[in-house]
């Protein structure tokens, strides 16, 4: 199909939908359980007459913003949007509708709706005489939407792993003093990793040994995820804990079993080897409408998502430092022969100050 599309679509498209794709992203983290979706719209010269992004769950869908950018300008003319529009009337009404009421006459889409109860916006559109073209810049746009598209497919939330490492791979030195392995500029960054997401997600350890903080700082306008700190006995976070104060919202996760009720709201989950079941922790997390999850560690937990299938995208932050001894980032992960071992595709390296960021998706998953 991305061949066809690729066939089909002429180099102002091409240009327009990699506009969109990137106007899409800027909607990580806000659109939360919706998808991140981009709409640029060019007339027949190949001129942009409008252009929009689904900003926050509840608000207009892309191709509105688009339309109502461009005015009687569609009229006749192209919308290029990231993913199928869809045929679902919600909070807002079906965007296929839309742009066949504006009188746009061909539409090029790069991903298809998996939503059952979105689909059928291509359809709507070509039986209403609307040119239509699937599949361009598929993958690229696919990419994009990877948290979104996880969560319809699997019912559970995208989950990226991220840690900070010394380059022989250790999180911490031997005594266990860590502040700080990475520089302040890849510090700044996973800020922005933690805007992009609706969750942050720390094991008991961490919340013993660092007591972190969680929430954004330093990006205007993001919106704060969920704090989640994996706490299965319900000790981990005590009073006057950075987790406990207003800027974000906290979950405890703690075992069935357990009675006590901390200054966070708690939520009970069944045992598993090493603590709570991860899959079911993931099931609450999705059921909230959180449909992305930055996991922040430790190692042991890192280690248990690993070993659940439940690790979908690795963010390493590399600094040129030696340490010789001490933990290592990612401890378990039922790996026990090379054979096992997990193949990740970089998909990304940049410098971030004097560190390295890597980003890596797993190769082939079979669910
Ligand atoms: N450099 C980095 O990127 C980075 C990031 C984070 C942390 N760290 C460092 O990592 C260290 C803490 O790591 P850690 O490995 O000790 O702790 P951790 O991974 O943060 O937490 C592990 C704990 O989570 C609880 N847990 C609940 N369910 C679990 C499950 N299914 N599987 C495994 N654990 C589960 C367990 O304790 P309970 O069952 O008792 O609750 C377990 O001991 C600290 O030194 C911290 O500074 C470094």
């Amino acid at each position: 199909m991305a061949t066809a599309a690729a066939a089909a679509a002429n180099d102002h498209e091409r240009t327009a939908m990699r506009r969109a794709i990137g106007l899409a992203a800027l909607g990580l983290g806000s659109t939360s359980p919706n998808p991140v979706v981009g709409c640029v719209i060019v007339d027949a010269s190949g001129e942009t007459v409008g252009e929009g992004h689904h900003q926050r769950a509840g608000g207009p869908h892309a191709e509105v913003h688009a339309l109502r950018a461009a005015g009687e300008k569609a009229r006749g003319a192209t919308a290029l949007v990231t993913l199928e529009p869809c045929n679902h009337t919600g909070r807002t009404g079906p965007c296929a509708q839309a742009l066949i009421d504006a009188g746009i006459a061909r539409v090029v889409y790069a991903v298809g709706d998996p939503n059952p109860t979105a689909t059928g916006g291509a359809q709507r559109l070509r039986t209403a005489g609307v040119d239509v073209v699937a599949g361009l810049l598929e993958a690229e746009a696919a990419a994009g939407n990877a948290a979104w598209l996880t969560s319809v497919r699997l019912g559970r939330p995208h989950v990226t792993w991220k840690y900070a490492a010394s380059l022989d791979g250790r999180i911490a030195a031997d005594d266990g003093s860590s502040r700080w392995i990475t520089s302040g500029e890849a510090r700044a960054d996973v800020h922005r990793l933690r805007a992009e997401c609706d969750a942050v997600v720390v094991g008991s350890g961490t919340q013993r040994a660092d007591d972190p903080h969680l929430a954004v700082r330093g990006i205007e306008g993001a919106v704060q995820p969920l704090r989640v700190v994996v706490d299965t006995n319900g000790t981990a976070v005590r009073p006057g804990a950075r987790v406990l104060d207003d800027a974000a919202p906290t979950l405890v996760a703690v075992a069935e079993n357990v009675t006590a009720e901390g200054a966070a709201e708690t939520v009970r989950l069944p045992r598993a080897d090493g603590g709570l079941d991860i899959h079911a922790l993931l099931g609450e997390l999705h059921a909230r409408g959180v449909r992305s999850v930055l996991l922040e560690g430790g190692p042991t937990l890192a280690g248990a998502f690993v070993a659940a299938g439940a690790v979908d995208r690795v963010v390493g932050y590399l600094a040129p430092v030696l340490l010789g001894a001490g933990p290592a980032a990612l401890s378990g992960g039922g790996i026990t022969t090379i054979t096992e071992a997990l193949r990740l595709d970089v998909s990304e390296t940049v410098r971030i100050g004097p560190d390295l960021r890597v980003t890596a998706t797993l190769v082939a998953k079979e669910h």
